[in-house]
């Protein structure tokens, strides 16, 4: 059974992980660095990148000893190679690059979209080709038609910020703490969605992208304005992002012809209003809905390590002297 290290290291969680190619996660771990930017309310890329390289090898330690194998055994070692903060993901390909040299093993280079684009075929071993995807994460916020492995066609992108970072800033406006997005999540249950107004940029629109930098505004004007509850805030921007999703993911289908499932992945496809709202567009829609558990839909590793098993599959491999890439659309 093929057997692959993952390295994941793009943004704040440093991860490792070992996957078989027949989706058994034979170990997998992760640290995360939020105390470490909590005092600045954020990711510091310089703090990141040096968490990455204090942590990465222990962890990769870690899981191989969880895993009860060694360095020798994997067949190929795969690690993030963009997009992200270049320091993170610098360190976490050289990491791969030298872990495949040592072991004789092929390096593969992961774009870490593709890692949550493929993230549910783990989860979910009858999720075939092709599918709609609603990948949502801090830095992305796209429709991809999902093709195949190394094949997608993406129908719509944010045409500002990405829906977890509405959510993060959300968070940051109303003394939520950080990470912002479970925050906001929490904060939304205790609110009243229909209390404040907010906008849905883009929604009913035929273009098929998306955009959240209006809500965010509106949300500061909202917390300004001394009226509001902030839960009752949480819970009407939470909404508008929710409605804003639906409206555009059901504009994709039309494009999404053949689909077998819609699907949806990423950090923010962790949060139960999103997915909630996503099984009913597909109830609706007569498609099958697949939503990875939650601690696979925020950055891991063993996502990555399936991606490598995926391309592992497809013969993909790269040389040693692949660069890394802060920016590397799918
Ligand atoms: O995929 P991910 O871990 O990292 C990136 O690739 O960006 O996504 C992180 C994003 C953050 O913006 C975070 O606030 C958001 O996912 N997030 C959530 C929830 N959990 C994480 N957003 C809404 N509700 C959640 N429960
Ligand atoms: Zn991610």
């Amino acid at each position: 059974m093929t057997l692959i290290l993952g390295l994941e290291s793009s943004c704040d969680e440093t991860a490792a992980a070992l996957v078989q190619g027949d989706r058994t996660i034979l170990s997998h771990r992760l640290a995360g660095q939020e105390a470490a930017h909590r005092p600045y309310g954020g990711v510091v890329p310089e703090i990141a990148a040096r968490a990455h390289v204090e942590m990465l090898m222990p962890l990769v330690q870690a899981a191989l000893a969880d895993a009860g194998c060694a360095l020798g055994d994997v067949d190929a070692v795969a690690a993030t190679a963009g997009p992200g903060l270049i320091g993170g993901v610098m360190v976490g390909l050289v990491t791969g690059k030298a872990l495949a040299l040592a072991a004789g093993k092929p390096l593969i280079a992961v774009n870490h979209l593709e890692g949550h684009a493929l993230s549910p075929r783990l989860s979910d071993p009858d999720l075939e080709f092709p599918y709609l995807l609603l990948l949502v994460s801090g830095g992305h916020c796209q429709l991809l038609f999902v093709e195949g492995v190394d094949r997608y066609r993406r129908l719509a992108t944010t045409i500002d910020d990405a829906a977890g970072e509405a959510f993060d800033k959300t968070a940051k406006l109303l003394g939520l703490g950080f990470p912002g997005g479970l925050a906001v999540e929490i904060a939304a249950r205790r609110g009243d969605a229909a209390k404040v107004p907010l906008p849905r940029p883009l929604l009913g629109s035929p273009d098929p992208h998306f955009s959240f930098a209006g809500l965010k505004s509106a949300v500061l004007r909202a917390r300004d304005a001394g009226v509001h509850d902030a839960d009752d805030i949480a819970a009407s921007f939470q909404q508008a992002v929710v409605d804003c999703l639906v409206d555009r993911t059901r504009r994709a289908l039309v494009h999404a012809e053949g689909a077998t499932a819609l699907v949806v992945a990423g950090g923010v496809a962790a949060n139960g209003a999103v997915r909630g709202a996503l099984q009913a567009v597909a109830a609706a829609a007569d498609l099958r809905f697949v939503a990875p558990p939650l601690w696979l839909c925020t950055d891991n590793a063993a996502m990555i390590g399936w991606a490598g098993a995926e391309r592992f599959a497809a013969g993909l491999f790269d040389p040693l002297d692949i660069a890394a890439r802060p920016r590397w659309p799918l």
